[in-house]
């Protein structure tokens, strides 16, 4: 008997932002799908849903990838970075901000924020790699990431903005 999708169920290990979590997925599940469903992770936006628009952005390995359109099968053993991860766990409102959520609403890195959260995990995964990028790097990092409300000159400080904040910390320690 052929088994349907919604009939395959199946349990995965993933490892989302520092945390191991035993899942139930289906056969054709994506990643976007599980993370917002099965764990509440509401902050990977879901937009057009077919990798046109990077709402749902999250970062695999530190690599900045379209959640929807990624296999949960293939997210086991890899290293799952939601924008809730950005956080500081142990501190409260303001002060648990990461520099990069900080940069971007110290500079008016947002409109409506439906873009935002993707926004700030290609942002992540840019600066994990160079904290000093110029504008083409930044641009090109943001290339995958559209924003409707297209305030893309206020995005663009909000990275060099959340880099001077990161390269700053790292001096003062
Ligand atoms: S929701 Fe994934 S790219 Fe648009
Ligand atoms: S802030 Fe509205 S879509 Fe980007």
């Amino acid at each position: 008997m052929t088994e349907t999708n919604r009939s395959f169920q199946d349990t995965l290990s993933l490892n989302v932002n520092g945390k191991d979590y035993s899942v139930s997925v289906k056969r054709y599940d994506t990643l976007s799908r599980v993370l917002r469903e099965e764990l509440g992770l509401t902050g990977v936006k879901r937009g057009c849903d077919y990798g046109g628009c990077g709402a749902c952005t999250v970062s695999i390995d530190g690599k900045a990838i379209y959640s929807c359109m990624y296999p949960v099968q293939h997210a086991t053993e890899k290293r799952i970075l939601t924008v809730e991860g950005l956080a500081q766990e142990k501190l409260v409102g303001l002060e648990a901000l990461s520099e990069i959520q900080r940069s971007f609403l110290e500079n008016g890195g947002l409109q409506c924020g439906y873009c935002t959260a993707g926004i700030m995990m290609s942002t992540k995964c840019l600066l994990d790699e160079n904290l000093s990028p110029d504008l083409v790097q930044v641009q090109e990092a943001l290339a995958g990431n559209i924003c409707r409300c297209t305030g893309y000159g206020r995005i663009i400080e909000s990275v060099f903005a959340a880099a001077k904040q990161i390269r700053e910390k790292s001096q003062s320690k």
